[in-house]
């Protein structure tokens, strides 16, 4: 039988970089080579495509902060792409998990894993993400929207009314219409990069200011009281969700440090919870995928309060971590589709889509 031509695109152009290496080169060992012809594709954090020229079998699984040497620049990124069957686009971030390589690919009409262009983008974009949970009636913590243009900053209120204001007014309003403690973020990021947790006024202003560094639309929202869990879907229009798993981090929340740097971040698998949540936590998950219209894969991550029994959703990443102790993965694996597995049900997937 001919072997499947399937190109692996990692790397790319965000700050999650280095994930995205450690991710695509887990995909890359993974995938089945006796079925899959492979060409590994490499971003380089400037935007430039190589191509690997080491033999896909010496592809070792790299570790955070390592890179690709044996490279070669792609000339020509259109023929190369529309060569292959089918793309796994292994990107994290801006540049990746946010529509830009899904519009390419469409252009180029290959086959690709994963979320379409519209819910790439709602999904990288955490202050739409909202908009579509308020729509889907999915509960979520308490938030403020606010954006910065030309060094001044405007409030947006929920009616999508939008008015330029002093940064100190917009933070007094805040102050008003949330409690402490807040997280402000950058609605486009990942990997906790330019968050801050604020439990007073004071330390808003700030905040504001270094998320804008990131991102000029901020998200600012009131803080959730719950257990972090997370879990997987599969499918393009019948998905299926996997058990539901628990992060314990290592630090005050789950910062860019306690997700790659400190090995006291904790994963239990199974998370430890009444059944009827964890089924609840399921239900939304599959519920928040098909509201953002997603298809192939995501990562939907919660809130949930044994106490009260309530579940807020947080965030939903189309493009999860995919290195093979990542959430993702790991939490099929518990359910019996191991992580060689999974990669043939996405490839699978992909051209079903
Ligand atoms: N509303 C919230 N309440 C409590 N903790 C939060 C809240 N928002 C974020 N966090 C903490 O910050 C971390 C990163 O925020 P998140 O929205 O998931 O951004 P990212 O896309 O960078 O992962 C979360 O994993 C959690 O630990
Ligand atoms: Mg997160």
């Amino acid at each position: 039988m001919k072997k499947l031509k399937v190109g692996v695109i990692f790397g790319g152009i965000s700050s999650e970089h280095d994930v995205s290496i450690v991710s695509g080169t887990s995909v890359i060992s993974n995938l089945d080579k006796e079925k899959y012809n492979i060409t590994p594709i490499y971003i380089s954090e400037d935007g430039k495509w190589y191509v690997c020229t080491k033999p896909v079998e010496q592809i070792k699984i790299l570790n955070i902060g390592e890179t690709i040497k044996e490279k070669r620049i792609i000339e020509n990124i259109e023929e190369t792409l529309k060569n292959l069957d089918v793309i796994f686009p292994v990107l994290h971030g801006i540049g990746g998990e946010d529509g830009s390589i899904q519009g390419i690919l469409e252009m180029f009409n290959v086959p690709y894993v994963g979320c379409g262009i519209l819910a790439s983008c709602v999904g990288m974009d955490k202050v739409y993400t909202k908009i579509i949970f308020d729509k889907a009636n999915i509960k979520q913590a308490k938030y403020e929207y606010i954006k910065k243009y030309n060094n001044k900053y405007i409030y947006i209120d929920k009616k999508m009314n939008q008015e330029t204001q002093e940064l100190k007014e917009i933070c007094k309003k805040i102050d008003s219409n949330l409690k402490y403690p807040m997280f402000v973020k950058p609605s486009n990021s990942g990997s906790s990069v330019g968050i801050t947790k604020v439990e007073k006024i004071e330390e808003l202003e700030k905040a504001i200011e270094y998320a804008s560094k990131y991102d000029k639309k901020i998200l600012i929202e009131q803080e959730l009281i719950g257990r972090e869990v997370e879990c997987a879907v599969l499918g393009n229009e019948e998905v299926i969700s996997s058990c539901v798993g628990e992060i314990k981090p290592s630090e005050e929340f789950y910062s860019y440090d306690a997700k790659y740097n400190n090995s006291e971040s904790k994963v239990i698998i199974p998370a430890d919870l009444p059944k009827e949540m964890s089924n609840e936590i399921r239900n939304q998950a599959i519920k928040a995928f098909k509201a953002i219209d997603g298809k192939g894969l995501s990562r939907v991550d919660f809130f949930a309060n044994e106490k009260t029994g309530e579940i807020w959703i947080n965030e939903i990443n189309t493009l999860p971590g995919f290195t093979q102790i990542s959430m993702y993965p790991k939490l099929f694996e518990n359910v019996g589709i191991p992580y060689k597995v999974l990669l043939n049900k996405l490839i699978e997937l992909a051209l079903e889509k």
